[in-house]
């Protein structure tokens, strides 16, 4: 069926799409993917930074993962969640293996934005009555009316009106801190303020606060490891259940299965995601037993119980664990980190390098002093990078728009990883040597 595919079809298609999806269409007609690398339809390869929406941990179309779909597709793709089927139950046993500290009850649906609704209903169903969450400044938690409130602010949002109530905290970005301390002299000072925030301005005690453990969309914001601490403890005092939304933290992008792990900081409800199936749409929630469940109708939807995707999960488990991928994700995250460290010391556009392991954001400043976010030249990036073959992520629409992103599958070898790192290097050279 996609073998000779006329070109003036592919531009009808092009006319017909009525949009709705993020950002401006790439003019990159994929033909396939390989591993770290995608491949357009005249057969240049391109290594991906950004796994597809970091949603690629073991790569393109891994073969034990294609294997394991291929295995189910005969059978069965779509079986409603009334039923068990054994990719349903093998993964409900293995993400309970997985999960960190006591999260023993699993939850699947298709998309971030219903799983994290998923964890806001759990956490309604155990407050007393208070419909109030906390979030993040800059936090991104998906598109549907229910969660476009808890995000990025969305100056003028058409949509927030059919949100819930929402208190939005400060979170700790100490590379442009929000009341303008210094870390860590301030002693976390943001945390005592959402603490204020929440005590004297919310309009009844919160059900729960949601937050990335590094924030994604909204600029790559790592925090100081004992902010989890202190995040913890906040919410311990308060009364609120923690959740973290480690849909693009979680199977390996932070060097370990969870963010949660990393920061030992175990949450009351964790919402996992993108990386988990391989390649198909798969989320969901983590939870403490003794919280109370779903009840039956409270979070249901069609394709919520996808068994190709379950299958798909159990073997992008498997090759995780078989690759060694948790190690090769901090060996070369630490590759990149120290590299571009290096590069900072000779390139004034570097502001800020974060992330662990392949979780890597670089904020790109005009000037390191006066940390004017340079978002024209994070766009040029972009652009010269897929000139030489790579393609890096950028947060064109949320935060400040001036973070290039290094998000590769956490497959990425040593050869690959330096390639990617002297594409940085020469992309950052020709716009530093066109600015001056
Ligand atoms: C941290 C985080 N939460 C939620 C979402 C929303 O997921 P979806 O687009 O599948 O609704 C995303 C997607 O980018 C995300 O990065």
């Amino acid at each position: 069926m996609f073998e000779n595919v006329r070109p003036e079809d592919l531009e009808a298609g092009r006319r017909a799409l009525g949009g709705g999806g993020v950002g401006a269409p790439l003019k990159f007609t994929v033909d396939r993917g390989e591993g770290c690398v995608l491949y357009d339809t005249s057969g240049r390869g391109f290594i991906d930074c950004t796994s597809q929406a970091w949603s690629l941990a073991v790569g393109y179309s891994h073969p034990k993962v294609i294997a394991a779909v291929q295995e189910i597709l005969p059978r069965y793709t779509h079986i409603r969640t009334s039923f068990e089927t054994p990719p349903k139950l093998l993964l409900a046993k293995r993400m309970a293996e997985l999960a960190p500290g006591n999260l023993k009850k699993v939850s699947f649906v298709i998309t971030g934005s219903e799983a994290n609704e998923g964890a806001i209903k759990l956490a309604l169903r155990n407050s007393e009555k208070s419909s109030t969450v906390v979030s993040l400044f800059d936090g991104y938690h998906g598109r549907t009316l229910g969660m476009i409130n808890t995000g990025y602010p969305h100056p003028n949002n058409r949509f927030t009106a059919w949100g819930g109530p929402v208190v939005r905290v400060p979170q700790a970005y100490c590379y442009r801190c929000p009341i303008r301390l210094e870390y860590p002299s301030c002693k976390l000072a943001c945390v005592d303020l959402a603490r204020e925030i929440i005590t004297r301005g919310a309009a009844e005690p919160p059900a729960a606060l949601i937050m990335e453990p590094v924030q994604g969309n909204g600029g790559m914001v790592e925090f100081p490891r004992e902010y989890f601490g202190a995040m913890r403890k906040l919410c311990d005092d308060l009364g609120m259940l923690l959740i973290f939304d480690e849909i693009q933290t979680g199977f390996g992008r932070v060097g370990e299965w969870f963010a949660a792990d990393l920061y030992q900081t175990t949450p009351d409800i964790l919402v996992f995601g993108k990386s988990v199936a391989g390649g198909f749409p798969l989320f969901g929630n983590l939870y403490r037993p003794d919280l109370k469940g779903f009840e039956p109708g409270d979070h249901s939807f069609t394709f919520a119980h996808f068994p190709v995707a379950m299958a798909a999960a159990l073997a992008t488990i498997q090759v995780i664990e078989d690759e060694n991928l948790l190690e090769n994700s901090r060996k070369i995250g630490r590759f990149f980190t120290e590299t571009l460290q290096e590069m900072q010391s000779h390139y004034e556009l570097i502001g800020d390098i974060r992330g662990p392991a392949l979780m890597l954001g670089v904020e790109l400043v005009k000037n390191r002093k006066t940390r004017e976010p340079a978002r024209h030249e994070a766009d040029r990036f972009i652009t010269e990078g897929l000139k030489r073959g790579v393609i890096f992520g950028e947060s064109k629409y949320l935060g400040m728009g001036n973070i290039v992103k290094v998000k590769p599958p956490l497959t990425i070898n040593e050869s690959q990883a330096q390639q990617v790192m002297e594409v940085f290097r020469d992309v950052l050279e020709t716009i530093s040597s066109s600015r001056e």
